[in-house]
């Protein structure tokens, strides 16, 4: 009997095929996962990469509240055609920070993860106040409330808290100075050095162009920090990790 023929004898056997077929699903399984739990980590570190500024942060969460990624999708994928029309492909490392993850495959509208630095602050507010305004045959939901809803950052420490709590690491320095980098973010006449200190390259600009601190200007300090914490005019991949 030749060594193929004797697969012949599972194939026969539904007990066997069941429990050989299980073995060998084990194997795969055991190969597959057991390394992750010796590996320290999983993501490539990249130099840029930082947790998100409050005023960011409370952004993101304006983000998720609205739905945003019913449409939009923050993962360029490494074909051709994405990177052509969003940049470099995403890195793990780009959003390693981001609890719950914006990944998504949803498209209605255009990939957001590189969106940062592409329009100006005034473009956004007029592209979210009425989308039709600038681009008229989009089909994206009017979003001008959100200029007329103020933000005073009061739970804003504890925001920072909850993102530590699942493993960001916001050091306790800037867990303090929380609420003061939350309202300076959008000062541009007010005392910025520590929080480009503590969030470098973060954004500062009265995002919405108006007095008071609202959604909007939350909701474009996150928008315009997407995509850009890495330099890739100096990134090179990593390969032998
Ligand atoms: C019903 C689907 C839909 C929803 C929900 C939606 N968008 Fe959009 N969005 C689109 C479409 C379609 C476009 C492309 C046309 C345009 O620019 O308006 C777009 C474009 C954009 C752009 C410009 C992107 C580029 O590269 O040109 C930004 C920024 C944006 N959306 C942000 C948001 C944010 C923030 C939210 C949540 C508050 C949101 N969108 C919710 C459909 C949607």
């Amino acid at each position: 009997m030749g060594f193929l023929d004797k697969h012949a004898v599972l194939e026969r056997s539904p007990t066997l095929l069941l429990t050989f077929s299980l073995l060998v699903v084990t194997i795969g399984g055991i190969v597959e996962i057991a390394p992750l739990f010796w590996l320290e980590n999983t993501i490539e570190e990249v130099e840029g990469v930082r947790p998100y500024s409050p005023l960011e942060l409370a952004g993101r969460d304006i983000y998720v509240r609205e739905g945003c990624y019913n449409c939009h999708s923050q993962m360029i994928r490494p074909m051709r055609d994405e990177v052509e029309r969003y940049g470099h492909y995403s890195l793990a490392a780009e959003s390693m920070y981001d609890h719950p993850f914006q990944w998504g495959s949803k498209r209605t509208g255009p990939d957001l993860a590189r969106v940062g630095g592409r329009y100006s602050d005034a473009w956004h507010v007029d592209h979210m106040s009425d989308p039709q305004s600038v681009v008229p045959e989009s089909i994206m939901p009017k979003y001008a409330f959100l200029s007329q809803t103020r933000i005073d950052g009061e739970h804003i420490e504890d925001l920072l808290k909850t993102h530590r709590f699942v493993g960001v690491p916001y050091s306790d320095a800037q867990i303090e100075a929380a609420y003061s980098d939350f309202r300076v973010q959008a000062d541009p006449d007010g005392d910025t050095d520590g929080l480009l200190e503590r969030y470098p390259g973060a954004a500062i600009a009265n995002f919405d162009g108006q007095p008071e601190l609202t959604e909007m200007d939350a909701m474009i300090a996150y928008l315009q920090v997407l995509g850009t914490m890495v330099d890739f005019s100096t990134f090179t991949p990593d390969a032998s990790r």
